[in-house]
């Protein structure tokens, strides 16, 4: 049985005091939330230590949201993956469409980041998605496949029982437009049938994806209702305890 997930992607927001009291507020509500559900909080890199300790006891995970692609050295403003570790994270968030579009992250670049986090020990949430040109030219099945094999082709089967991927459209992205359940299960079973031909159906029906875009508690259901959706990547409504938990016990 593959995991379910949701995960929090707060991005640049909140302050080091915001995210400790948001932590500590999704921490006292997680009970609410079925066992089976892994809750995961990705903090900015400022926040990870004060969270981890707010986070103590709870169920909630820790995630960053990136990590350098150097595990050390002359890499001013830089965060590697050992301090990621020693800042308690469990997580991290690689290759968000944020992290493509504005600071050039590449899949060549991602194969050296998932690399180093899988060796430090660190799960990787990595992210896939078209955007809107994409879409609309009808070419979304190609480059999320391309996304996905351009990574995964430099891992084995036993390397994805510590990936999970999150299917993330970029034109959903913080827009208030939702991927339709349709078409969200659509691409996480090409997603699927992708992971299939390389590492087999048994790692493929193992491999948690996520669904992220404008996922809100008005909407979770519908979209973790899809036999392929695994959970979400929130963004925005995850920096709200509340919403965060309602969206959690939308299975
Ligand atoms: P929104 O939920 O704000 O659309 O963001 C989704 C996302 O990018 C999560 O990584």
């Amino acid at each position: 049985m593959r995991k379910l997930i949701v995960a929090g992607n707060w991005k640049m927001n909140t302050t080091v005091p915001e995210g400790v009291a948001l932590a500590k507020a999704v921490a006292e509500k997680a009970a609410e939330v079925p066992a089976n559900v892994q809750l995961i909080v990705a903090p900015p890199h400022t926040h990870l230590v004060s969270v981890a300790e707010a986070l103590k006891g709870s169920k909630v995970a820790l995630s960053a949201q990136n990590c350098a692609d150097h595990d050390k050295g002359a890499y001013t403003g830089e965060i590697s993956v050992g301090m990621l570790v020693s800042a308690a994270c469990e997580y991290t968030i690689l290759g968000h469409s944020e992290r493509r579009q504005y600071y050039g992250e590449t899949d060549a670049k991602l194969v050296d980041k998932v690399r180093l986090a899988l060796d430090a020990g660190l799960k990787v949430i990595l992210c896939v998605g078209e955007n809107l040109d994409e879409r609309e030219a009808g070419k979304h099945f190609e480059v999320v496949t391309a996304q996905t094999v351009n990574v995964l082709s430099h891992f084995s089967a036993g390397d994805m029982a510590k990936i999970v991927i999150a299917y993330e459209p970029v034109w959903a992205i913080g827009t208030g437009k939702t991927a339709t359940a349709e078409q969200a299960e659509e691409i996480h079973a090409c997603i699927r049938k992708v992971l299939a031909d390389q590492f087999g159906a048994k790692v493929a029906d193992d491999t948690t994806i996520l669904y992220g875009g404008s996922c809100k508690p008005s909407n979770a259901k519908e979209l973790f209702a899809q036999p392929d959706i695994d959970g979400g990547l929130i963004g925005g409504a995850a920096l709200k305890a509340e919403d965060f938990i309602e969206i959690a016990k939308s299975f």
